[in-house]
This record gives structure tokens, C-alpha cells and sequence, in this order.
């Protein structure tokens, strides 16, 4: 017989106090959604619990605050019907039971109270429509209306009604079933897949914000290439990010042909998700190719070129973000950063590896050396074993170079060792063009390899440049 009963799901103390305070009440309630669909899939127990309610969920969110040791606070959600409150690490959020569609960031305010299979029924996915009691009369018993427990036992998402119509209800649903194909690594059933297709141009109306959390959530999973294919199939991804679109599709001129990026993109995607967490270079992997679309030209006797392709696709990175209302902070220059000197280290590993060249790199990427490193390791792509051993072995034989060459001249971070100040003193200068002249040619002579990095050295080497300058010494 299939277990139905999941009391052992609720043994933190707040299930105790959501049970008393319901039948203070004299209301019905439930755990429903992501808690059970994580319990169940053994994913451990979720910190944020959706609770809902046949009754008034911010009343019974008023009333669990009050039996809570700690009475924190409740944030009411008036226009939605729904509560919240944090119990230590616990954010309970509170809902009544409706007729209407569930989805927090709806605009439009609630209309209808409903049973509990009203509301399952407005909810995204059989899996996440399951529900555990917290009743005195069947307490952890599991409310499963439309099978979710098979559908988690077969990997699937499916919709508890038809698709179009959960998809109409809210179209952020839409990425919610291809995040979680790529979470969970679970199928889209086939008529929601369908309905995915035919619905696209609905995510529209969904604002950016919403649009974002979903493709963080994506770019955290282990193998996103898994929901930036689905994207791409069922034609979502031309609205969301059309610049990952123009790189699909190889073109091939006198018999030459070049890879094609889009696919590309996706392998060094899944690759770096292996070797970091940092979303941001994540987002870089998925970004490093971009200005390859708008660059691409086939040259006689040279075949595909895409010149300049970072520097443009860093630019890129710019409208998506602003686009996207990504923050146009640190973190966006980071990913442009990334991007602008995603093909350096791959030059390096090439030819010759020079210390100036070296050094070069240090200067540019500052602190962001390593993680430039990781993402041009995870560039490689090529299924020849021959040549992947090869580059990892230059990847490698850079690496030390760069550790060799920070060791000794500590370009990371660098600061002039000369001070602009003591230019003007030296050479009695106003404010004025050559001070900055002076100071741009003892980093350059010092990048080059010509003088070491510090005073004395540079001192001298500025006597030199100023007398070249014409400067007469104080
Ligand atoms: N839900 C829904 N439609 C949405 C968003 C949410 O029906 N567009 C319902 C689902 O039942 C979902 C629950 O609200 O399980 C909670 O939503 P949310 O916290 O966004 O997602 P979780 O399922 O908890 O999963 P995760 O935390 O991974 O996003």
C-alpha cells in the first residue's frame, strides 16, 4: 500500500502551533507545495512553507504569531489575502484556500474564497499541488487529488488542469515547468510542452523581475543547459534573451563552416556549473559568446572570423542587463569584464607565453584572474581527447605562470609606485597632461618587463621620461 500518511514530515515545533491555532479558529489548514514536493523527493526539509488555509490566512497567521515563544511579527498582504512571518530560520507564508488563480505577484487582488481542491486545482503542477494535513482528525495525511506523487515517482511536470489554462493563469508558469525540468531533471509532459510553444508570446505581460528570479534559479541548477534547450524549443528564449537565439545554426561558405555557438554556449554553461557556484560567472559562461552573432564575417582565403567579439559582446551585456533589470553594478561589470577578456588566456595558451604578456593579464583582471581562468577551462569544448588534453595542459601551464609571475612583480591590485604627486614636485608641474604621460609610462615599462615593480626603479626610470618630456628638475 502507498504510504498516505506523512506526520513524521511535521515534526518542527511551528507544525504544533499551526495546528493549535487552526483549531482555535475552527479553520482548516495545510502544508501544500514546495515543502511536500521536497520532502518527498528526499531534497531535505524547505525553510520556506507555504500554508493554506480554508478560512483567512492572515488571521491564522495572527493567531500563530500569538502562540509562537517569540511573537514575531506578521506582514500583512491585504490586496492578496495572504500573511507572512519569520520563525527562526522558518518563513511561513499564509494563504486562504480560493477559487481564483494562486500566484503572489498577480497584480489583480483576490476574488473567491474556495475548498482546498479549489485551490489545488489554480495551482502550476500536479507536484507541487500536494498537500499534508495539520488537522486534528487526519494530521499528515497527504491530499493528492491529481496523482503528484506519481508524477514525482516518473519525473514529470503536468499541469492539474489543462495546460492553457494554468499557463493563462499566470504565463511565469511557463519557465516555472522548464526550471523545474532542469532543477529536478524531470519531462515536461508532452501537451504542456505544447501549450509552452503555442503560449509563448504570453510571457510578455510577465515583468523582468519575475522573468530574472527564474533564470537565476535556472543558472544555479546543476545543468542548465537542460532548461536554455527548452527555452529555446518552445520559443520562449527568442523573448528573453533573443541575442543566445542569433547563435544558433551553422552557415557554412566555400566549404567552411563554424561551430555553432548556441550549443556551444550551453556545454561551457554545464561545464563551469561543475567547478563553481559563483551565479555571476554563471552568468558570464552563458553571456562569453554573445558578440559573436553581430561580428561573425566570412573572409576570403581566412574562412569565419569573429574580430572584435568580446568587446562587443561585453557592450552586450550592458543592454541585457538594462533590459533585464539585472543590477547595473559590480556584478554586471564583472560579467562584462569576463566577457571582454574571455579569449586572453586562451592567446596565452597558444603561443609563447611572454612575462609581459603575463603580467598584461594580471593588470586587467585583477583579483578576477582565477575566475577568468575557470571560465575559458570551461570554454573548451572540443570532444577530440587529444586536443582537450592539450589545452587543459596550457590552461595549466598558465596558471603557473601567472602564480610565478604575481609572486614576483605583485601586479594584481597594482598601485603607481610613483605618486603623481611626486611628479609634480619633481618636475615643479601644475596640474597638467604630462603628469599623467609620466605615470601611464611607468606602468607600461613596468608591464613590459623593463623595470621592476618599485620605487627606486621607477623613480629613475621618471627622470629619464621627463628629461625625454622636455621637464627641467625643481
Ligand atoms: N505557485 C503556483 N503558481 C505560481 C507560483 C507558485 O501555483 N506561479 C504555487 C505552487 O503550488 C508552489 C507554491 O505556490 O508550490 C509556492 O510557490 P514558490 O514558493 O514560488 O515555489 P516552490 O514550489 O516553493 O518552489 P521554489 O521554492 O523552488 O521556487
Amino acid at each position: 500500500m502507498t504510504q498516505n500518511n506523512f506526520q513524521e514530515a511535521l515534526r518542527d515545533p511551528v507544525f504544533e502551533s499551526l495546528h493549535k491555532a487552526a483549531k482555535e479558529l475552527n479553520v482548516t489548514c495545510y502544508v501544500i507545495g514546495g515543502f511536500v514536493r521536497d520532502y518527498l523527493l528526499k531534497r531535505g526539509t524547505a525553510k520556506d512553507i507555504d500554508i493554506v488555509v480554508v478560512g483567512s490566512g492572515i488571521e491564522l497567521a495572527r493567531k500563530v504569531a500569538s502562540l509562537l515563544p517569540s511573537k514575531p511579527k506578521v506582514s500583512v498582504f491585504k490586496n492578496f489575502g495572504t500573511a507572512m512571518l519569520k520563525f527562526d530560520d522558518i518563513e511561513l507564508e499564509f494563504v486562504g484556500a480560493r477559487k481564483e488563480s494562486y500566484h503572489r505577484n498577480s497584480r489583480k487582488p483576490i476574488v473567491e474564497n474556495g475548498t482546498l481542491e479549489d485551490d489545488q486545482n489554480r495551482r502550476d503542477f500536479t507536484i507541487n499541488a500536494l498537500a499534508l494535513s495539520l488537522n486534528e482528525t487526519d494530521f499528515g495525511d497527504l491530499i493528492d487529488p491529481f496523482n503528484g506523487v506519481l508524477d514525482l515517482e516518473n519525473k514529470i511536470i503536468k499541469t492539474p488542469l489543462e495546460p492553457t489554462i494554468t499557463y493563462s493563469d499566470d504565463p511565469l508558469r511557463m519557465m516555472r515547468a522548464i526550471r523545474f525540468a532542469s532543477q529536478l531533471n524531470f519531462q515536461i509532459a508532452t501537451p504542456s510542452l505544447d501549450a509552452i510553444t503555442s503560449n509563448k508570446e504570453r510571457i510578455k505581460i510577465i515583468s523582468n523581475e519575475r522573468i530574472v528570479d527564474e533564470l537565476h534559479k535556472i543558472l544555479a541548477s546543476p545543468k542548465p543547459s537542460i532548461a536554455f534547450a527548452l527555452l529555446h524549443e518552445t520559443g520562449l528564449l527568442s523573448f528573453i534573451l533573443p541575442e543566445l537565439v542569433a547563435l544558433q545554426g551553422i552557415e557554412e561558405i566555400e566549404g567552411q563552416r563554424h561551430k555553432d555557438n548556441f550549443w556551444h554556449t550551453l556545454e561551457v554553461v554545464d561545464n563551469i556549473c561543475k567547478t563553481t557556484d559563483n551565479l555571476w560567472l554563471r552568468w558570464a559562461a552563458l553571456l562569453h559568446d554573445i558578440g559573436k552573432a553581430p561580428t561573425k564575417k566570412f573572409q576570403k582565403k581566412i574562412g569565419w572570423t569573429f574580430h572584435g567579439h568580446e568587446f562587443q559582446g561585453s557592450k552586450m551585456v550592458y543592454k541585457i542587463f538594462k533590459r533585464l533589470r539585472l543590477p547595473l553594478n559590480d556584478k554586471m561589470k564583472f560579467v562584462q569584464k569576463m566577457v571582454l577578456l574571455s579569449s586572453r588566456p586562451i592567446i596565452l595558451s597558444e603561443d609563447f607565453t611572454t612575462d609581459s604578456a603575463v603580467r598584461r593579464l594580471i593588470f586587467d583582471a585583477g583579483d578576477h584572474v582565477e575566475d577568468l581562468m575557470t571560465l575559458c577551462e570551461a570554454d573548451i569544448t572540443t570532444k577530440n581527447t587529444k586536443k582537450q588534453k592539450k589545452y587543459k595542459n596550457n590552461f595549466n601551464i598558465v596558471r603557473q605562470k601567472i602564480q610565478e609571475v604575481e609572486e614576483r612583480d605583485h601586479i594584481r591590485n597594482f598601485q603607481p609606485p610613483i605618486s603623481g604627486e611626486e611628479i609634480m614636485k619633481t618636475f615643479n608641474l601644475k596640474p597638467s597632461k604630462e603628469i599623467g604621460t609620466i605615470k601611464e609610462a611607468i606602468k607600461e615599462a613596468i608591464l613590459d618587463g623593463q623595470i621592476p615593480n618599485e620605487y627606486k626603479s621607477a623613480r629613475v626610470f621618471m627622470l629619464q621620461k621627463g628629461k625625454e618630456l622636455g621637464l627641467s628638475q625643481d
